[in-house]
């Protein structure tokens, strides 16, 4: 899959939120919020997790990809501010207008210079799985957030899961090495970072 399509249909997705926020007052307000909220974590978890990692390496991407960290922090930050609050009062507004302009900034860098830049550096082939990789995970998540909402089945099959997992670990496995790609993604981030 092109991860590009993948990623501009999300900005247009929170574009769209983010003018019905505008148009939306009292409680209504902090609902639309609530949904700007669960799509932007995820798209910047995919993000950060399978393709800037991806745009670190190449000497093209590698400053915009430690950028596009920076950004997500501070939307982040701003996203978690927000959702704390209990009624959407001029304040409130104001951070809601910052987080908007904040996200419109990052995806027309992401759109106008990212995007051109990731398609120079890196082959069709990459692009495509990434893409695929992305759109795998994002459907993963999904799954996982749409479970959580059922508290009781979660439960009950979590309690069954762990019987299963307490009887595996008492029986030796050989096993007991496998790497961890998340450690060493962040490693290899770092290594990254240093080479600036
Ligand atoms: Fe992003």
């Amino acid at each position: 899959m092109d991860p590009f399509e993948l990623l501009k249909t999300d900005h247009r997705k929170v574009e769209q939120l983010f003018s019905q926020l505008e148009s939306a007052s009292g409680k209504r307000k902090l609902e639309v919020f609530k949904q700007i909220k669960t799509e932007l974590e995820l798209h910047t978890q995919i993000e950060e997790k399978i393709f800037y990692p991806a745009l670190e390496e190449p000497e093209e991407t590698h400053d915009l990809a430690l950028e596009a960290y920076e950004e997500h922090a501070v939307v982040k930050d701003l996203l978690k501010q927000l959702g704390r609050a209990r009624t959407a009062n001029d304040q409130w507004e104001a951070q809601a207008k910052v987080l908007q302009e904040n996200v419109e900034h990052h995806v027309e860098e992401e759109e106008n210079e990212l995007i051109e830049k990731a398609q120079a550096a890196l082959g069709e082939e990459e692009l495509e799985e990434l893409g695929d990789r992305m759109e795998a995970e994002k459907a993963r998540k999904q799954r996982g957030s749409s479970s959580k909402k059922s508290g009781a089945t979660k439960k009950s099959a979590s309690k069954t899961k762990s019987a299963s997992t307490a009887a595996k670990r008492a029986r030796p496995s050989k096993k007991g090495t496998s790497k961890s790609s998340g450690s060493k993604k962040s490693r290899s981030k770092k290594s990254a970072a240093k080479k600036r």
